[in-house]
């Protein structure tokens, strides 16, 4: 039987002047917390730098998957290693080698996943799913948190959801990140989907619990 869907908030959407009270309001529920960081050149914003991580390193005990969107991530692999990130995500957008960047986050004993945009077709990634813990499929175009979700991007995750199993990799793990609600979460789910990660529809509720319950339950 297939394991319970995952849930990973995004920290994007939370309110940054309380971040530890935001980060103990869904900790209990939660299966991750997810940690975007933006540079201001792969995307359009500016986020979180490893200080932050290291600072919520010591208030929580969750798993921190670490979605980096940044131009160049072999730069600062190892910052948020020893930040204390669990997994540790690129994209496969950027120059450098995607190999060689798997390989340097494990060299930090850390989970590997690789992420791609919605117009990014998954024959970039093929060659390294034996290689990564995690594929991260984008349901938005990254940058900002409360996009409308993109239902095209479900051919992807149900073609990587074959893909493990012709090759044999069931420990990889497919997350997808935008839009994420009730709704999108069933769709998703559907198609293959172990980890949602959400931000708006989890820290704008009203009942932060039950908004995540209702995202365990999607099916
Ligand atoms: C988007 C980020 C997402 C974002 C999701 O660039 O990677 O993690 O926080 O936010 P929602 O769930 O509001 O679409
Ligand atoms: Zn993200």
């Amino acid at each position: 039987m297939k394991n319970r869907t995952k849930i990973a908030p995004s920290i994007l959407s939370a309110d940054f002047s309380k971040l530890k009270d935001e980060i103990k309001s869904i900790e209990p529920y939660c299966d991750l917390l997810h940690v975007d960081v933006m540079d201001g050149h792969f995307v359009p914003n500016i986020t979180i730098g490893p200080c932050v991580v290291k600072s919520i390193r010591k208030i929580s005990k969750l798993e921190f998957d670490v979605h980096l969107m940044i131009s160049e991530p072999e730069k600062y692999i190892e910052s948020f290693a020893k930040a204390g990130a669990d997994i540790i995500t690129v994209h496969s957008e950027v120059k450098y080698p995607l190999l060689k960047l798997i390989k340097e986050i494990k060299k930090y004993g850390k989970k590997a996943g690789v992420s791609m945009n919605p117009d990014t077709e998954i024959d970039s990634i093929m060659p390294y799913i034996k290689d990564l813990d995690l594929i991260l499929v984008m349901s938005v175009f990254p940058g900002f948190g409360g996009q409308k979700f993109m239902p095209e991007v479900l051919e992807k995750v149900k073609m990587l959801a074959n893909a493990r199993n012709i090759n044999r990799t069931k420990n990889l793990l497919i997350e997808i990140d935008g839009g994420i609600n009730e709704k999108t979460a069933k769709l998703a789910v559907k198609a293959g989907v172990d980890i949602l990660v959400a931000g708006s529809y989890i820290f704008r509720s009203d009942n932060r619990e039950k908004a995540i319950e209702s995202l365990k339950k999607a099916q």
